[in-house]
């Protein structure tokens, strides 16, 4: 499939589904608070492998990896996304503290549960 049938598959489906699961971050779900923030270099599912331009060819890791996601604490992730990673962009001017919680427990939901 091409991208931009994705897209145009995937933006009505969001829309539909994004009232239905609110969180506290201002009426924002996290799953479409990643979308707009974070999909388009790391993908819907988190598996990542976009690299591009803006981030100087650089592809993040699969942030949907049970193990990493293991190892890796709530505090790093949310510091990650308030400051920045080498070529990953920093986001705690643009999203509240609020915001990048419920972004936090959307990646937890993206690592297949442990058996
Ligand atoms: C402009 C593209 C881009 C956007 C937008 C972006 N990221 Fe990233 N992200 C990257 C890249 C590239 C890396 C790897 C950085 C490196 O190691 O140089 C990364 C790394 C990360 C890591 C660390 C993974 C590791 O290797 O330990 C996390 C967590 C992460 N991103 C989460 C997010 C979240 C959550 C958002 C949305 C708020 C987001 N990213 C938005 C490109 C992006």
């Amino acid at each position: 499939m091409r991208t931009t049938s994705c897209v145009a598959i995937f933006l009505p489906l969001l829309v539909a589904v994004a009232p239905g699961c609110k969180v506290g971050s201002g009426g924002e779900s996290g799953a479409s608070l990643y979308e707009k923030a974070c999909a388009r270099c790391h993908g819907p599912d988190g598996k990542g492998g976009i690299a591009s331009a803006e981030t100087q060819g650089t592809q993040s890791r699969d942030l949907s990896d049970p193990a990493w996601q293991k190892v890796v604490t709530d505090e790093e992730l949310r510091q990650i996304v308030r400051d920045g990673r080498r070529t990953m962009p920093a986001f705690g001017h643009v999203l509240s503290l609020d915001r990048i919680d419920a972004i936090v427990k959307h990646l937890r939901s993206l690592a297949p549960k442990a058996p």
